[in-house]
């Protein structure tokens, strides 16, 4: 055999070296990857007093195969977890799981810190080494830790009727404090009804963080950060700073204006200080603090932008020493037991990375244009020659439309800052409470007499600070391209929540975009702690009635609900469990998932639904004219029908998980009568589609959401392939039909189709987008064109990551790997070859570790290469056509079975099946 890749021979070495050392020990190498909830490494400020631990095999570990059984053991201290473990000692668990397992110990309280290690035995009843120890600290878990109030200034307060600008105003607080003894420990916990940026002695705590605390439904619940600075604190005098802004909580959210600024921003905080004798001191926000509006950001807005005058700077306020004699004293609220104060559950957002101009244009004296070659969410840092007096204003936009700075696809949102120096020289300047989603950047105002260059800006990247695992790539550079733009879809719309887009007077929750990017976002970045915030964040904001607003959090703009939207309550769960095995997800969200169903039933008549539906959203060539042209074609009762019978199926599916058998007993049923009711509702006896326009995506919804008697499912199939056909293999579907589209064709044994539309290069494609100079994915497969610039349709955001849904395929088609049972634990692997690609190369991150698939064009057939991780167990399946000519472990070992392969890498001389041996023959 001939195998091409280098690796396979360092594998090997690496393998008997390893086979080597295990006779010189009895014990496995220790456990890595120590986590506790949805991935936090050693959390400080953590929000579960009851964590669940997950772990890894040893990175050598080459030995085993299975985990027999673990051991977590959990101390107050260092020293009682390597001596007596007084919180918890689990004992020897028969189990082989190595995630999410449940604390038992002893309550952990907030602030509280404790030491963790886990070992694990083998399927021979063979121990690993202990762990290294991690920690977790918890955060004020309870309403009732806060001894703080909330402060604001004065002008701001509802009974002095304040304007809208007087809100918008950014608040300045200041409060100075002395301390006697030496310090150990020193933690600030602290929060905003807004946003916030904190200081201590002059040293911005915030520096990394952008618009904490981030957005919840902030009535029900309000985030709380935690910071160690005990580095910072000094043995005399100090001072504590901060600044608020109204963020998501009292600026305007979408297109509201005047109902929305009623909200004072206000802040919250409390340092707890540990002296070295064991005895602490707080210092909290009270009536004791100084406050001003006088600052230099005169104006802040998540939308419109920022104002800053450096007029009104006020040096040194943030240390000791300020006189502060003219701010007034700050107005306090209450900590009401209403609002749950809670610390944060996912990591905030951050200045990830920089980014600098690939190149400018100066259009006009003062005015120049500079480009970042990708379209991105953050900030900028200017570094300018300024004039006093003169106003440097600085534009944002996401392409230029035919050479020329545009804005309009920002609708209503000005995303414009400004910085008026008072004295000449040079600007330096970040904006701290707003963020932008852009390219270009178009900057005027500057000095005139000077030449710009190159390094007058800088783009700050920002994100929630999520690891994006950047494990696909292949052999044809535009698919490498797109799935480069769907990675920089997820930096800019994964911000604190899942953003529809990070630009327009909108930047909202939408509960359908989520529902078609969660699946791809879980293979593409560890963002399973940011969905599950999400989605407790949709849990509290759902009705009691069932009802799930269309964005969340949610404000009262658009107050209705639609199907394919509102079904996140179901769908979310349902994928979230599947990529991880968590059962705590279903667990919290299974009340909720019934009351989705409730009432999805409460807007049916005879299993027929007529629920409310934006429908397929923004599909292709629209019979409709006008307004409703971007709801496509397919009939909403049909989209609405086709989707209470998801909810039902997947809340089934949780009700079987979670074991209440008689739920899901009922479930199956009404699934089944919903079935009927479409297939009869909808299709006439030949499976032509009844009502409304015959659609790519009416087949796909009937198919992917097995909606049909299996007699009638290649029927089914062969219609949507003949539309297909029809347009010239190109889709016709929206946000509803796209997420479905490949895995319904690879079901059909089409997976020619799925690379041919993926390789599609015309209108609408993918690739047409990069055609066109996408460096994200679009709202709309034109949103933009090299030739006629903008759509002048509208909803033209060139960083929607919706259609980004694709990439989901990338790791379950072309790599082929997909949970068989929830979090990999068995997987089957099924690469989706073809001679149109020469190769592939990707990871699949599961709990356990990931699983590996590369394959590359052999002179007859393909060799693919997997690995699978420790606890795991896959199947391997050839795609259809396709014979396994040769399977091998990678210690040469011939297979002659795939169906059950344990941890290991392997490799597969894969070849086309004798003609005639599977019905008629395709080229792939
Ligand atoms: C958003 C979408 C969203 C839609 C609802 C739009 O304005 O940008 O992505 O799902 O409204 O149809």
């Amino acid at each position: 055999m001939n195998f091409v890749r280098v690796f396979w021979l360092a594998a090997v070495t690496v393998i008997f070296l390893g086979a080597c050392s295990s006779h010189s020990s009895s014990n496995y190498d220790k456990p890595t990857s120590l986590t506790v909830g949805e991935g936090f490494t050693n959390p400080l400020g953590y929000y579960e007093s009851t964590p669940r631990f997950s772990w890894k095999a040893p990175l050598d570990n080459k030995k085993s195969t299975q985990q027999l059984a673990y051991q977590i053991q959990v101390a107050s201290t260092f020293e009682n977890l390597m001596g007596k473990p007084d919180k918890w000692d689990s004992g020897k668990v028969q189990s082989s799981a190595m995630s999410w397992v449940n604390y038992e110990g002893k309550p952990i309280t907030s602030r509280e810190k404790v030491f963790w290690r886990v070992r694990f035995w083998d399927e021979n009843n063979i121990a690993s080494q202990w762990s290294d120890v991690a920690h977790i600290e918890l955060g004020l878990l309870k309403n009732s830790d806060w001894k703080a109030s909330w402060i604001g200034a004065k002008e701001t307060q509802v009974t002095e009727s304040p304007s809208q600008s007087t809100l918008a105003t950014p608040q300045y607080f200041r409060k100075p404090f002395s301390l006697d003894k030496e310090v150990s420990k020193a933690r600030l916990y602290v929060t905003a009804k807004g946003v916030f940026k904190v200081f201590l002695n002059g040293e911005d705590v915030t520096a990394n963080d952008a618009l904490p605390p981030g957005w919840t439904p902030y009535e029900k619940r309000i985030e709380t950060l935690t910071y160690d600075v005990t580095s910072l604190v000094n043995q005399n005098e100090n001072v504590l700073g901060a600044i608020i802004a109204g963020g998501w909580y009292s600026g305007r959210i979408a297109d509201l204006k005047e109902t929305d600024h009623l909200k004072p921003p206000r802040f919250l905080t409390q340092l707890e200080i540990t002296y070295s004798d064991n005895t602490t001191l707080l210092v909290t926000t009270n009536d004791s603090w100084k406050a001003t509006q006088a600052g230099p950001i005169r104006f802040a807005s998540n939308y419109d932008g920022e104002r800053y005058d450096q007029r009104f700077e006020m040096d040194g306020w943030t240390k000791p020493g300020f006189d502060d004699s003219k701010w007034s004293t700050a107005v306090t609220e209450l900590v009401t037991p209403d609002t749950l104060l809670r610390p944060k559950r996912h990591s905030p957002v951050r200045n990830i990375k920089q980014l600098t101009p690939i190149s400018f244009k100066q259009i006009d004296k003062d005015t120049v244009i500079f480009d970042f070659g990708q379209n991105m969410v953050g900030v900028p840092s200017i570094n300018i020659p300024v004039k006093e007096g003169k106003e440097v204003k600085l534009r944002f936009a996401e392409a230029l439309n035919k050479g020329s700075f545009y804005t309009e696809n920002y609708r209503s949102a000005h995303s414009t800052d400004y910085y008026l120096p008072s004295k000449s020289g040079v600007a330096k300047y970040t904006p701290t409470f707003t963020f932008h989603g852009f390219r270009y950047i178009e900057v005027s105002g500057f000095d005139d007499s000077k030449v710009p260059v190159k390094d007058w800006i800088v783009a700050n990247v920002q994100h929630s600070d999520v690891a994006l695992y950047n494990n696909f790539s292949s052999a044809n550079p535009k698919l490498n391209k797109l799935f480069e733009n769907i990675n920089w879809g997820l930096r800019g719309n994964f911000f604190d929540i899942p953003l529809d887009c990070p630009q327009r007077d909108e930047r909202l929750g939408w509960t359908g975009d989520a529902n078609a990017f969660i699946a791809p976002s879980m293979y593409m970045a560890d963002v399973y702690g940011f969905w599950s915030a999400y989605l407790k964040s949709l849990r509290e904001e759902q009705t009691e009635d069932g009802f799930v607003p269309l964005y969340v959090p949610f404000v009262k703009w658009i107050n209705w609900t639609s199907s394919g939207w509102g079904d996140a309550a179901t769908i979310l769960p349902w994928e979230l469990y599947m990529m991880t095995g968590d059962k705590k997800i279903l667990d919290d969200s299974y009340p909720s998932m019934k009351a989705w169903i409730n009432y999805h039933e409460s807007q049916a008549k005879d299993n027929i639904s007529s629920m409310m539906t934006f429908g397929d959203w923004l599909q292709p060539y629209p019979e409709k004219q006008g307004k409703g042209a971007n709801r496509g074609d397919t009939d909403f009762s049909l989209i609405s029908t086709a989707f209470f019978a998801r909810s039902v199926e997947l809340t089934k599916k949780t009700a079987l998980e979670l074991g209440f058998n008689k739920d899901a007993k009922r479930l199956a049923s009404k699934h089944k009568e919903l079935a009927k009711a479409f297939r009869s509702e909808f299709f006439d006896s030949n499976l032509n589609v009844v009502k409304g326009k015959e659609t790519q995506t009416a087949y796909l919804l009937a198919l992917a959401f097995n909606l049909l008697p299996d007699n009638e499912v290649k029927v089914a199939q062969a219609r949507l392939v003949s539309l297909l056909e029809a347009s010239d293999t190109h889709l016709r579907t929206g946000f509803l039909g796209t997420p479905l589209l490949a895995n319904v064709l690879q079901e059909a044994g089409r997976t020619d189709l799925v690379y041919a539309l993926l390789f599609k290069e015309t209108y609408p494609s993918w690739f047409y987008s990069i055609n066109n100079g996408a460096t994200t994915t679009w709202e709309r497969w034109n949103s933009y064109s090299i030739e006629d610039g903008f759509n002048p349709q509208g909803m033209n955001s060139l960083n929607h990551y919706a259609y980004g849904t694709i990439s989901r395929w990338f790791y379950e088609g072309i790599l082929g790997v997909k949970p068989l049972l929830p979090g990999f634990k068995r997987a089957v692997i099924s690469p989706q070859l073809t001679s149109k690609l020469g190769y592939a190369d990707g990871s699949i991150p599961t709990p356990s570790g990931t699983i590996d698939v590369s394959w590359n064009m052999a002179s007859s057939g393909f060799d693919v290469f997997v690995t699978i991780p420790f606890n795991t167990t896959a199947e391997f399946i050839p795609p259809a056509q396709y014979k396994v000519e040769l399977a091998e472990k990678s210690n040469g070992e011939v297979l002659n079975q795939w169906t059950s392969l344990p941890t290991g890498q392997y490799q597969f001389r894969i070849t086309l099946e004798a003609k005639g041996s599977n019905g008629s023959k395709r080229t792939l």
